[in-house]
């Protein structure tokens, strides 16, 4: 099996048409700690959607830290970012999200629950406080990002409708809710992503119409509980051929 950042992937260099592996390249590109695509495999085949948390498991700080920041280091269409990550700690909150999550005690009883959600009238405000940060970040001065900033407002803010726009939003939400999963497995840490919510009342338990926010999808995080009939069930997904076509 390869994938890109395998180090046995070929790679192309432009005009020799000749593939080479590309183990040489990923010594200086990529961090020493990169993982054996084996080990890759086996933490997400260890992790499954979990039904039942032991609730007396908690995170450690710094691997909370850590998936906090996977977090932020998401990738979204045009860098814009346009989400808050709301982490819930407050148990009696945590208690009243049960019934609006239909009964799932995972928002309860899970170390941590993030809460994904989207800014409701994504804007030429929120495209200008990206650009500015650009600019102090690469250290450029915000008119040389004029071009970018138009390709931004016409291509994302300007082409779509209000509707279309948080649609969009929500899109990238789940982005992050993959990189948090693949994550959070790859430091052994259990996860359960969860649509199983009614959002009108998660954002009203939140306060979350008051800051322009709706939540799109909720991630519970902890650990498995010895009893979850799930963590043993095989996974089920379809065979190679059928999701994969290969031109
Ligand atoms: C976006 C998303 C929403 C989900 N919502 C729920 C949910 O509300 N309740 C639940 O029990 N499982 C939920 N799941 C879990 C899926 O059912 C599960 O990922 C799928 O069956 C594959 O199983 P596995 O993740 O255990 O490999 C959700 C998964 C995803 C990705």
């Amino acid at each position: 099996m390869q994938s890109p950042h395998s180090r046995n992937a070929e790679a192309t260099l432009p005009g020799s048409g000749t593939p080479r592996y590309a183990g040489d390249l990923m010594k200086t590109n990529t961090p020493d700690t990169l993982i054996s695509p084996a080990d890759l495999l086996e933490g997400l085949d260890w992790r499954y959607a979990v039904k039942q948390f032991d609730p007396s498991l908690r995170i450690d700080t710094p691997t909370w830290n850590a998936l906090e920041e996977s977090l932020r280091l998401s990738p979204s269409s045009g860098g814009l970012q346009p989400w808050k990550f709301v982490v819930v700690a407050d148990p009696a909150v945590r208690e009243k999200l049960v019934p609006a999550a239909f009964g799932q005690t995972q928002v309860r009883d899970a170390s941590h629950l993030v809460v994904f959600t989207a800014k409701k009238d994504f804007g030429a405000a929120d495209v200008d406080a990206h650009i500015r940060n650009v600019a102090a970040v690469r250290g450029v001065p915000v008119e040389s990002l004029a071009g970018l900033r138009g390709m931004l407002l016409g291509g994302i803010v300007g082409a779509k409708d209000s509707a279309g726009r948080e649609a969009w939003a929500a899109r990238q939400t789940y982005l992050a809710l993959g990189v948090l999963i693949a994550s959070a497995a790859l430091l052994g840490v259990d996860a359960a992503p969860m649509e199983g919510f009614v959002p009108d009342q998660f954002d009203t338990i939140l306060g979350l119409n008051e800051l322009g926010l709706t939540a799109t999808v909720v991630c519970a995080l902890g650990y498995r509980s010895e009893t979850d009939p799930y963590a043993s069930a095989p996974k089920v997904r379809f065979g190679h051929d059928q999701v994969f076509l290969h031109v």
